[in-house]
Parts: C-alpha cells; sequence; structure tokens
C-alpha cells in the first residue's frame, strides 16, 4: 500500500519507517528541507534507537522517503496518516497544525488512490477528527468522493519506540465506515496475530488519552505514597511499593513463578513524569472535561501532584543542606527519561531552575542530552556540562540523580562518592552503596545539615 505520513517528527518517522520495513511504500511529508535531506541520508534528526538502522534499509530498499511536496506523497496513496504535533499551549491543545496538514491534504486530494483513508495518528481530544479534520479536507477537496475518515492512535514509548512498533501489544483502529477500517486493517496485516480493535473514531481518540492517564495516574499514586512515606520514621516506599507489587492481581504467579508485569514500572516513586506525552495529555483531557461540564477530579490532581513533585525533591535537599549558596551541585541526567536525549517537559529544567535561584552553581552531566539542555538553558542558566561522570564527581560538593541511566548505577564503587551527599530523585541507587544517601520517600534525615 502507498502511504504518505504529515509530520516526520517522532511518531511520523518511526511510523513511517517501521511500516516501510512491513513492505509499504512510505513517503513523508516535512517542511524542513534540513531534516528532509538527514532524513534522505538515513539520519533521523533526533536518537531513537535502532531507527538510523532501519531508515538506511529502507531508503536503500527503495520503500521510503522524505520530501517536502505534499503531492507528490498523495500521489496515487491510499492512506494519508497525520502525524503533526498537538502541544498544550495557553490552557488548551493547539490544533493548528492539525488543520494545516488537513488543508494540504485537501488540496491534494484529487491525486489520491480512488478509495483514501485520511487517519489521524497525533494525539488528539475526542471529536477532533470528525468535527475539525474532516470539514476541513471535504472543505479543500471540494466534496471529493471516496475520502473516508479514521484515526489510529500511536503507543510508542521512547527510546522503544522502533522496538514497540515492530512488536504491537494491539493496534486501535477509529474508522467511519467498512472502507476506512479495511484499508487500516490491511495496513496492519502483516503483524499476524495481534489484537486489532476495530472501533469508532471517538473511541480511538479517547482510548489514547486513556491509556497515558492510567499510566500518569499510576506515577502520581506511587509518589504520593512517597511524600508521605518520607514523613513517617524507619519506612522506605521502595518496600511498600514492593509489598503492593506482590499483590497476585498485579504480579501473578503462574505455574509457581512469579511474573512481574511492566506496569510495576510505573509504580515507583521519582521527581515526576515528563516528556512530550503524559504531561500534555493529561492537561488536554482535563481540559475537554472541562468544556464538557464533566470535571476530571482524579486526573487534575495527578497533574498537581506531578507539578509538585520536583518541589518535594528541593525540600528533601533544603532539609539536609545549610544553604545552597555557591554549594557546586552535579546533576546526574538530564532527559525526561533514560534511552533518549529528549529533554520537553524534563523534571530537570524546574530542578535547575530553583536551584540557580538558591544561588547554587550547576554542573550537569547526561551520557545524550547535554547539547539540547544548552540549547534551550543558554544564557539564562550558566549550566558547567561534563562530557564525563567522572568529571562530575570530582569537580562538585554534592550529587542530584534525576534520570536513571544504567551507566549511572555504578557510580557506588568510586571513592569520591562515599563522602559526598547523594540526593536520588528516582530512587535508582543502592541506598547502602552510598554513606550519605538521601532519597524520596526514604525517611532518613541525618538530624544535621552539612555545611558545604
Ligand atoms: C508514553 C507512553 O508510555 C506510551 O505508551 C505512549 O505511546 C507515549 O507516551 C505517547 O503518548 O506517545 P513516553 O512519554 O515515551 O511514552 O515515556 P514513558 O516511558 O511512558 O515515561 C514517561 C515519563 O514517566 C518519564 O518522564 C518517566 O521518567 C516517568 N516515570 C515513569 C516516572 O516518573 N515514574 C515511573 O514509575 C515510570
Amino acid at each position: 500500500m502507498k502511504v504518505a505520513i504529515i509530520g516526520a517528527g517522532y511518531v511520523g518517522l518511526v511510523t513511517g519507517v517501521g511500516l516501510a520495513s512491513l513492505g509499504h511504500e512510505i513517503v513523508c511529508v516535512e517542511k524542513d528541507v534540513t531534516k528532509i535531506n538527514e532524513i534522505n541520508a538515513g539520519y533521523a534528526h533526533f536518537y531513537e534507537t535502532h531507527l538510523n538502522d532501519m531508515l538506511a534499509k529502507v531508503i536503500k530498499d527503495g520503500n521510503f522517503k522524505a520530501t517536502s511536496e505534499i503531492s507528490d506523497a498523495l500521489f496515487n496513496a491510499d492512506i494519508s496518516m497525520i502525524a503533526v504535533g498537538t502541544p498544550f499551549s495557553e490552557g488548551e491543545i493547539d490544533l493548528s497544525y492539525i488543520r494545516q496538514a488537513a488543508m494540504d491534504i485537501g488540496v491534494n486530494a484529487h491525486l489520491a488512490s480512488k478509495n483514501h483513508v485520511v487517519c489521524v495518528k497525533s494525539t488528539v481530544v475526542p471529536g477532533t477528527t470528525i468535527n475539525v479534520v474532516k470539514p476541513i479536507v471535504e472543505e479543500y477537496s471540494q466534496n471529493r468522493e471516496g475520502i473516508y475518515f479514521g484515526m489510529n492512535p500511536e503507543f510508542l514509548a521512547e527510546g522503544t519506540a522502533v522496538h514497540d512498533f515492530m512488536n504491537p501489544d494491539r493496534v486501535v483502529i477509529g474508522a467511519d465506515n467498512s472502507i476506512a477500517s479495511q484499508l487500516l486493517t490491511d495496513l496492519y496485516a502483516p503483524f499476524a496475530g495481534v489484537d486489532i480493535k476495530i472501533v469508532s473514531i471517538e473511541t480511538a481518540e479517547i482510548a489514547k488519552y486513556a491509556s497515558n492517564s492510567f499510566f500518569a495516574t499510576l506515577i502520581s499514586f506511587s509518589n504520593e505514597i512517597s511524600n508521605l512515606c518520607s514523613s513517617v520514621e524507619g519506612v522506605d516506599v521502595l518496600d511498600v511499593m514492593n509489598a503492593v507489587h506482590l499483590d497476585k492481581r498485579i504480579s501473578p504467579i503462574i505455574d509457581g513463578q512469579r511474573i512481574t508485569p511492566g506496569l510495576v514500572s510505573f509504580l515507583h516513586p521519582g521527581v515526576g513524569y515528563g516528556g512530550s506525552c503524559f504531561p500534555k495529555d493529561v492537561k488536554s483531557i482535563i481540559q475537554f472535561g472541562q468544556e464538557r461540564g464533566h470535571a476530571l477530579r482524579l486526573l487534575e490532581k495527578v497533574d498537581e501532584i506531578n507539578v509538585k513533585q520536583t518541589s518535594e525533591f528541593i525540600s528533601l535537599i533544603k532539609k539536609n543542606i545549610a544553604s545552597l549558596k555557591n554549594v557546586k551541585v552535579g546533576i546526574l541526567g538530564l532527559s525526561f527519561k533514560p534511552g533518549t536525549d529528549d529533554i520537553r517537559e524534563s523534571p530537570a529544567i524546574k530542578i535547575i531552575h530553583e536551584l540557580t535561584l538558591e544561588g547554587a552553581n550547576i554542573h550537569a552531566h547526561d551520557p545524550m542530552a547535554n547539547h539540547a539542555m544548552h540549547q534551550i538553558l543558554s544564557p539564562k542558566y550558566f549550566v558547567k556540562y561534563h562530557e564525563s561522570v567522572d568529571s562530575l564527581l570530582h569537580q562538585v560538593d554534592l550529587v542530584l540523580l534525576l534520570t536513571s541511566w544504567p551507566e549511572y548505577k555504578k557510580i557506588g564503587i568510586l571513592d569520591v562518592c562515599k563522602n559526598m551527599p547523594i540526593f536520588d530523585g528516582r530512587r535508582f541507587l543502592n541506598k547502602y552503596d552510598y554513606p550519605l544517601y538521601h532519597g524520596l520517600g526514604l525517611n532518613n534525615q541525618h538530624g544535621k545539615k552539612y555545611e558545604m
């Protein structure tokens, strides 16, 4: 099948490359010419595990290309997929890129195949495909016959997006008629045996929010319990949550073997969720509920707890350090999670801001995100970026761990960490390896504040 993908961001590019590797002919439309050139040379403009290898292969096989010409992409295309950004700005979801994509598709719809599905891949609030995309495409295509509509949410997590695409747990297809659902089902036919859910377009739209909101809720729940634990002597939230994880309704015992589901990795305390999805999706669905006169009170709290979680961490530091003025603070981890160079909504940004206000001198290390952080913080914030963990550790007075990159696990063996306060914002390190260890959800204040 031929598919035009509008937008070559994380979702568009990974989806396009994935579909091309299944044998489909993919043309990805992107406005930024530098990105197009990079992509066509086999290099994604962002880091994603295995993406470049797969991109190079599908280009070589002739199944994939990027272009600025939507007419080229829509020519004879069976499906056009809208995979543009839907940021949350000024209190609501910003649909301007969606509208523009719908307009461009409408104008070029005469070039598409006899039966053509316009499918929204971007995360959009319920009703957007039918009430926003459809009328625009119909207007600009002058009601061309044979155009149908669909919504196919993505469930790709950054860092594992290529693996997630190639090994789907489910495919959700929202369609407005049987031709649309058949064409979209055919697209995923190579994934024989995978659960394909055919639902209404609005169901598909809301399923994506329900999924992300559920995981965000688990995280904020864990953080709320964690904050409680830190106020009770002798308690460690990790032991508390472990007792929860072992409930057989969460981690069943099958044939004598304990099964630990992926869900457990979202029941862990930390400095809060970031990234381009959870924060904006929770806020967008809250706003959608308000507009419908249906307040989403649980999700409002989920968001509130998350926004406040970086302050909980700063309080933990301030409880133990007499003053942060001129203290050299080393931050390990800047990306919103390990395995990516993405810093969007990363808790590190707020923490750097707060520490700078306190007069601390910030040193930072991230295996991938130093450059990205420098680009958004400079020149307002002065941060000294280190190429190696070792270099950072030898120049700071205390350490904050903000992203659980695997390479940070082993810093406990270094002598330099034995005399330095360590504040673990992800409860990632082994607390017994560090004489001066402090972590969220752990009631282990020393009673006396460190003087730096
Ligand atoms: C998330 C979802 O997991 C994907 O299923 C979804 O497709 C994607 O959003 C999307 O909407 O496109 P992603 O944002 O890449 O994927 O990252 P996650 O691995 O889900 O982590 C999100 C955030 O939660 C990270 O900042 C992570 O550090 C944080 N987190 C995770 C916690 O703070 N605590 C936890 O216990 C687990």
